[in-house]
């Protein structure tokens, strides 16, 4: 396994640009079951877990051919219906199969992705959904195993909005029998990117981006090509790294429109921000003031950038009350902070951060995706040595050469073998 090191203190100066949405490529590859034919998507980008959802997907019968930044996804040839524990288990977004396997094919065999990391993260909201359209399903073995001739359209009020559910109950949606109206809906961007891409391919949707998604159910849908939206939390995760280690920074191909929770933070925080179309320049303050944050459904502060923002309330001026109301264990990158010298108490799902004037170099092990991003953001900053980031095989999930972009610029960081 990799490891990350790191030898800390250079400020960042220069141009980085972001990459096509992890989170937005996944639901988008698992919609282009829901017809046969070629479809082009653009901006892919090249990720662990897109590999995992292409190796799922290639045993169904779905061909992929690479050509730069764009996959040609050819779907003619599904004929087989399961996604195997041995791949389900490396990536719970997996359960994003089991909507378009079932409207598409009536048929669906998916492992039930086990807890994780960062809370038990069942996915109770998509079954209930699905059995109201009409798909019986039972456990066996560990796989949910699901069948329906036609799903029919139904009213499906989501208990807490989720972003995976609703998009599984959309695509699902669009090839039902009647109208589905999706209540108390995710309305992050990626939900918003997919249902753009289910519109090309022929899907009657609206309301996405707001919490009443309304989906009039389709016959069949046509192949469609598609551009990715750029990773709101990748550019997130560069924004706070150059305001943390006082840089300067463009940030180009991003969206700012979807990052307004955090860029009010970094600017209170002390940061100077320049938004302009498609980029945001970042210029981190002399001394970073304490800021509290919240982690909320979109459009509130992302939980995917939690972690990042502790690191940098690590070396603020004050005392930083962080709340994780998402997840119930999103808090385990706050031992390994620690090792770098960080004081950070936890109560329940609350982090009290007092604010030190450094971070110090260390041996630190990621034991999530996030969590790994966190680490390496302390350790651009940390002083008295290297910090070496263990176990970055999480990091590999969901950033795209993080280190080189890093390096480009201007700081201290290389992959080695362990
Ligand atoms: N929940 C339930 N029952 C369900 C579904 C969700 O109780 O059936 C709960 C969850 O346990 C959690 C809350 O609802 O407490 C919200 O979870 P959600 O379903 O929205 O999360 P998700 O769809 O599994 C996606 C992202 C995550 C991101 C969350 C929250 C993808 C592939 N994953 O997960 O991304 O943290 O939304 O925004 O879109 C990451 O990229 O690092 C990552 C973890």
């Amino acid at each position: 396994m990799d490891k990350i090191v790191i030898e800390g203190g250079l400020p960042l100066r220069g141009t980085v640009k972001i990459s096509g949405a992890k989170n937005a490529a996944l639901p988008i590859l698992a919609a282009t079951l829901l017809s046969r034919g070629t479809h082009h998507l653009k901006n892919i980008p090249s990720l662990r877990d897109v590999n995992t959802i292409q190796k799922i997907m290639g045993r169904l019968g779905v061909s992929f051919e690479s050509k730069g930044k764009e996959l040609v996804v050819d779907t003619s040839n599904v004929v087989h219906h399961e996604a195997p524990y041995e791949l389900v288990k490396t990536m719970r977004a997996s359960i994003l199969l089991l909507g378009p396997l079932v409207a598409g094919y009536g048929r669906a065999k998916i492992s039930l992705p086990g807890g994780c990391a960062i809370g038990a993260r069942p996915i109770n909201l998509h079954l209930k959904a699905l059995a109201q359209m009409g798909v019986d399903m039972y456990l066996d073995q560990g796989y949910v195993n699901a069948r329906a001739r036609r799903l029919r359209g139904a009213d499906i009020f989501f208990d807490i909005p989720t972003v995976t559910g609703t998009e599984n109950i959309m695509m699902a949606a669009a090839l039902a029998k009647g109208t589905t109206v999706l209540r108390n809906a995710a309305k992050e961007p990626e939900v918003q990117d997919l249902a753009i891409f289910l519109r090309k391919m022929g899907a009657q949707i609206e309301g996405d981006g707001t919490d009443t998604i309304t989906i009039q159910g389709a016959e069949e849908l046509r192949p469609a090509d598609h551009d990715i939206i750029p990773d709101r939390i990748e550019a997130g995760t560069f924004l706070i790294a150059s305001a943390m280690t006082r840089g300067d920074v463009r940030i180009e191909n991003c969206r700012p429109e979807h990052m307004t929770a955090l860029l009010e933070k970094v600017e209170s925080a002390g940061a100077k921000i320049q938004i302009s179309r498609g980029a945001i320049h970042v210029m981190g303050p002399e001394k970073v003031q304490s800021v509290d944050i919240k982690t909320l459904p979109y459009p509130g502060f992302p939980t995917d950038l939690q972690a990042q923002f502790m690191a940098f309330m690590c070396i603020a001026d004050g005392w930083s009350m962080i709340r994780e109301t998402i997840f119930e264990n999103r808090f385990i990158h706050v031992s390994e902070l620690r090792r770098m010298g960080a004081d950070i108490e936890i109560n329940s799902n609350q982090a009290l951060v007092r604010g030190k004037n450094k971070l110090l170099a260390a041996p630190v092990m990621a034991t999530d995706l996030r969590a790994s991003a966190s680490l390496i953001l302390a350790g651009l900053v940390a002083q008295g040595g290297l910090t070496q980031v263990h176990r970055i095989y999480h990091l590999d999930r969901g950033y795209e050469r993080l280190e080189e972009k890093f390096r480009a610029l201007g700081a201290k960081i290389w992959r080695e073998k362990e």
